[in-house]
């Protein structure tokens, strides 16, 4: 049976619920090395992006309880953080100063990655828009041009989506036609748990970044063979040390090959805001 669509504001009271779980040492378990998997996926991709130590700034856009602030502090980067859910701020913030990295987070913001007007204009060399922000909002293309408002020119951001087809596939599978033909035909789907979600094909993720004027520049599969979110048995499978660099390894060979990017359950874009002027539509 498909799900009713959330509003935003049950959304909000959804993600705000979640955030003792995401705080807590039962999401790491649940996760294990499901988790180092895509944080290796994407650190390739955001090593090469990263900005001067001294005066670079970062910032992690629904950020959750922080992800990247535990690498990138230590690291000697100052970044910002923000989420929808106060909740998710309230337990980053925490988190951050218990492991002692709290002066090198220079702001807290409660914000919808849909309209960021606390954040100024040409803010950021780097904006993470990790953990599929851009999937769970009201309005992607909104939150594409908040985005390029706050990235300086020359800057990058780092986002993953949902990837259409993929969802597609697998809700053919579970025989789940009305759904199946919603994110076929018009990308969206409400998962289990009645959140509403935007999944995009590679093409149009890409269209979605130059039409608010950014040029994109990788996209790459995340997650390529695995679900979103992983079974019990693919964490498991992942425990054993040979397998898990296999996989690594494999995820890494295969993450640009064109063919690969449409059955990838997370799809990751690199996008550019150019460092003149140019037109968005
Ligand atoms: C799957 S979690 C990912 C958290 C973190 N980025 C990570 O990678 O672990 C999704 C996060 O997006 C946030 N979120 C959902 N919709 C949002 C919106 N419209 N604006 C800002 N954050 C949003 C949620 O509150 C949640 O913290």
């Amino acid at each position: 049976m498909t799900q009713t669509a959330m509003s935003t504001e049950q959304a909000l009271g959804y993600w705000n619920q979640k955030a003792q779980f995401f705080a807590s040492a039962k999401r790491k378990q649940q996760n294990r090395r499901m988790a180092d998997l895509y944080d290796k996926g994407c650190w390739r991709y955001i090593e090469p992006l990263l900005p001067p130590r001294d005066g670079g700034t970062i910032l992690e856009a629904g950020c959750g309880t922080g992800r990247w602030v535990y690498r990138l502090a230590p690291m000697g980067y100052n970044l910002e953080l923000t989420d929808f859910s106060d909740e998710m701020i309230r337990h980053a913030k925490a988190m951050v100063n218990r492991q002692g990295l709290g002066g090198s987070v220079t702001g807290y913001h409660v914000l919808d990655i849909c309209d960021m007007a606390a954040l100024g204009d040409n803010s950021f060399d780097l904006v993470l828009a990790l953990g599929m922000p851009l999937s769970l909002c009201r309005n992607p293309k909104q939150a594409v041009s908040e985005m390029f408002r706050i990235t300086k020119p020359g800057g990058h951001v780092v986002c993953d989506t949902m990837n259409r087809f993929r969802k597609a596939l697998d809700l053919a599978q579970k025989n789940d036609l009305a759904q199946f033909f919603n994110v076929l035909n018009k990308g969206k789907v409400v998962a289990e748990s009645g959140l509403p979600q935007t999944c995009f094909s590679p093409a149009e993720l890409e269209a979605l970044f130059r039409t608010q004027g950014f040029k994109p520049c990788k996209t790459a599969a995340i997650t390529p063979f695995l679900e979103l979110p992983p079974s019990k048995k693919q964490v498991e499978m992942l425990d054993d040390d040979q397998m898990f660099s296999q996989m690594d390894k494999a995820f890494h060979t295969f993450a640009e090959e064109p063919w690969v990017l449409g059955l990838t359950s997370r799809l990751l874009l690199v996008a550019q805001r150019p460092s003149t002027a140019s037109h968005r539509s």
